[in-house]
């Protein structure tokens, strides 16, 4: 099945389950090789970022066995150091987390440079001098990171100049295991930063901070195995309270953190949506019609760049103009393109993009170029008078449980089609 097919303008109601956060399960699945030892973890989501990391670990000597359907259990003693598969590492973001693992455990780390989205440069300076900080001499050579510390990391005081949560996450990863105090400085503060230190605390880390800007990890000789379930994912929840607002419904959203969500759920009222929290719900409502607004994406708390596509479908047809200045990832705007072709008036200058509204969106067949485009023209399809053709949905299966499935239980008219 290679593309989706989506009959849009019918409205969305009802309930949504929101799996755990693919960005959180990336590092913490990394981290169970430093815990040389059996770890379950739960609400783990069956998605293609997922499958692949679990790949990864199997063929480095992991025995991965789902308990089910969303608890895996991975015991990592027979784990070999610099054994990843270049093809699979070479085609994910995440797999940079190997080498804050393996050097936590190995005290050595070969790991090819990673991919992922196509959404502009994605460097990794911070991550190598974060590790050099910790005492590891590392080398890239455009095709392999190589990083080493024969006698051990040791623990020291790391200032990053920019926020990244890649790099934060690795550090946590390297310095659980290092002799001594290391003390992070402009720390990412994301949900999934905590998450990670959960579990590595869990495993017997001891890490404080993890939420702030200034995170203490102070080392410990080994960690040992845990049980540990992976917070809701805020991205795939954003991502349906954004598709409610566009096409219009009810939909409650179950197993999510309202908090998490804060700068979505403002912007939507903002627009004019009605948006209701409950302790571990949120449920949307909305007439499909919704004002225009502004949007700075940042690092968390501010407004993620990971929900910037999918609320550009809602500029295309909020009354009003509207813009999109992207801090993160400046050239995240491929999306336009494709919904340029439904209608859409978007104009990309630099790292900004402005909005005219139009009445409506049409169908028409595009292609989903990263994974939250992908979700974005899913949402555009949604909302769009006639059919809307969606290929590339290879994006759209790395991050998204069963989007068919739970979109279809909403009401909406959208399947996989093999053209
Ligand atoms: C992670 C997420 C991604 C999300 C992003 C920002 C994963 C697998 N991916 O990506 O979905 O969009 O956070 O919330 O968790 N930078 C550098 N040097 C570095 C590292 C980053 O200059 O060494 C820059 C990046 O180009 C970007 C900014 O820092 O401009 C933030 O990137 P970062 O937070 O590291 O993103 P990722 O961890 O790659």
């Amino acid at each position: 099945m290679n593309k989706l097919l989506i009959k849009g303008s019918r409205p969305l109601s009802g309930h949504v389950d929101i799996s755990g956060m693919k960005n959180a399960v990336l590092p913490i699945l990394y981290g169970t090789i430093i815990a040389n030892d059996v770890c379950v973890i739960e609400h783990v989501p069956p998605i293609g970022d997922i499958e692949a990391t679990l790949k990864i670990l199997q063929e480095m000597g992991a025995i991965v066995r789902y308990l089910d359907e969303t608890t895996v259990e991975i015991d990592t003693r027979a784990v070999k150091q610099g054994t990843a598969p270049n093809t699979l590492v070479s085609t994910l973001r995440g797999s940079t987390y190997l080498l804050g693992a393996e050097l936590a455990r190995y005290g050595c780390a070969r790991v090819g440079v990673p991919g992922g989205c196509h959404i502009g440069p994605r460097p990794i300076d911070l991550h190598i001098s974060g590790f050099r900080k910790l005492g590891a001499e590392v080398t890239d050579d455009g095709i392999f990171v190589s990083a080493s510390a024969p006698v051990g990391l040791s623990g020291n005081k790391i200032v990053f100049d920019k926020v990244s949560v890649g790099a934060t996450c690795n550090m946590l990863l390297a310095a659980c295991t290092a002799k001594g105090l290391t003390v992070i400085d402009n720390a990412a503060r994301e949900p999934h930063i905590v998450d990670l230190a959960g579990f590595l605390n869990t495993c017997g880390a001891q890490i404080t901070g993890a939420g702030t800007s200034t995170i203490k990890v102070r080392g410990v000789p080994a960690l040992h195995g845990c049980r540990y379930a992976v917070i809701p994912d805020m991205i795939e929840a954003g991502t349906y309270m954004a598709a409610t607002a566009a096409v219009g419904g009810q939909v409650t959203l179950h197993n999510v953190i309202p908090k998490h969500m804060e700068t979505v759920t403002a912007k939507l009222r903002e627009m004019g949506v009605t948006v209701v929290e409950e302790d571990e719900s949120i449920t949307v409502i909305s007439n499909g019609r919704f004002r225009s607004a502004r949007i700075e994406t940042q690092a968390y708390p501010g407004f993620p760049t990971d929900m910037h596509p999918q609320f550009a479908v809602l500029f295309a047809i909020a009354q009003g103009a509207s813009t999109i200045t992207e801090h993160i990832f400046p050239n995240r705007f491929a999306y336009a393109q494709e919904l340029k072709k439904m209608g859409a008036a978007i104009t990309v200058e630099n790292n900004c993009a402005f909005f005219v509204n139009v009445m409506k969106l049409r169908g028409a067949s595009v292609s989903a170029t990263d994974l939250r485009a992908g979700a974005a023209l899913v949402i555009a399809a949604l909302a769009a008078e006639g059919e809307t053709r969606i290929d590339g949905v290879e994006h759209i299966r790395r991050g998204y449980v069963d989007i068919v499935g739970k979109l279809k239980a909403l009401g909406a008219d959208i399947e996989w089609v093999e053209e």
